[in-house]
């Protein structure tokens, strides 16, 4: 088995979601005006426009992948 082929596979998955995310955002210039209310607010946060949200979310998987890709220098075991 090789773990780093994982940690690369997973990294370009999360990359893919960033983009996805990005595009989405960008097909609905109308969230850029639509609050975000939710009951999860205290557990994901408060913004400012749904389009907020979903860039937040975009930018968390570009977080997800650089883990991966930290994970592809390291040794297996520690
Ligand atoms: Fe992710």
């Amino acid at each position: 088995m090789r773990p780093a082929w994982s940690y690369r596979l997973n990294a370009d998955f999360e990359d893919h979601a960033e983009h996805e995310y990005a595009i989405l955002v960008t097909e609905h210039p109308e969230w850029e005006d639509e609050p975000f209310v939710s009951q999860f607010t205290a557990d994901y946060g408060e913004y400012a426009s749904l389009a907020d949200v979903f860039r937040q979310i975009g930018h968390d998987e570009r977080v997800h992948k650089r883990e991966s890709e930290a994970q592809l220098g390291r040794p297996r075991f520690h």
